[in-house]
């Protein structure tokens, strides 16, 4: 087993109700649950991210219900690097030409994306428990993390210690966004000091 397999193959308990686990593998549950939560009123399909769901790189973060292991909760980790610019500005879909980014100090090579919790099983902290997932593998991976927020998912984001980059813009079909950003403490303090 290598490195990368060790990593994904570990499975942590975090509270008596949830189970985390990573994998690499798409399950059909977990296009379920992207779709009823992310793709309202779209085709089934909508919910696959080609390029992504496909790449080597990409690892996926399942919560499970620790008795029965059915999947609530689920995230993506992908690599892809942010900003992609160099005056900062970011406009692979077009709809955010122009705008300014923060000056980072830490890379963000991952990109937190289509996090998804179980109707039923939302605002109880399962949400941020896959944030806080993510941020510690990430900062295993020496990097940050970015992610394009629903308006609404901003404080749960905040909280976790996320800052916005971005005014709101519209993601057609989906609703208004803001790009947020997490470098860890390092974000903060020249690198020589890490
Ligand atoms: C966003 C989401 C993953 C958060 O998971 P969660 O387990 O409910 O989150 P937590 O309990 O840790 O935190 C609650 C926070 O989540 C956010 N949230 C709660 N319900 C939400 C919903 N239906 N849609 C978007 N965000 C929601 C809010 O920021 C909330 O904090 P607030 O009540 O202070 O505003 C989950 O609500 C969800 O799947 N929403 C629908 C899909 C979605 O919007 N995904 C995020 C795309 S950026």
């Amino acid at each position: 087993m290598n490195d990368r397999e060790g990593v994904l193959g570990d499975t942590q308990k975090i509270q008596a109700a949830i189970t985390l686990r990573w994998t690499q593998e798409m399950t059909q549950a977990h296009l379920d649950l992207r779709h009823e939560q992310l793709r309202v009123g779209m085709p089934r399909g909508s919910e696959r991210y080609p390029g992504v769901d496909d790449d080597p790189r990409t690892r996926f973060l399942l919560a499970l219900d620790a008795r029965t292991d059915a999947l609530v909760g689920c995230a993506t980790m992908q690599a892809d690097e942010f900003p992609r610019d160099a005056d900062g500005s970011r406009d692979a879909d077009g709809s955010r030409a122009g705008m300014k980014v923060h000056p980072l100090r830490f890379p963000l090579l991952f990109r937190l994306r289509a996090m998804a919790v179980a109707a039923g099983h939302q605002n109880r902290g399962i949400g941020s428990t896959l944030v806080r997932e993510l941020q510690r593998q990430a900062t295993a991976d020496e990097s940050g993390l970015w992610c394009n927020a629903r308006l609404r998912a901003v404080p749960m984001y905040e909280r976790c210690g996320f800052r916005c980059v971005t005014e709101v813009y519209e993601l057609p079909g989906i609703g208004p966004h803001r790009d947020m950003v997490w470098g860890g403490e390092r974000c903060y303090h020249p690198r020589t000091n890490t």
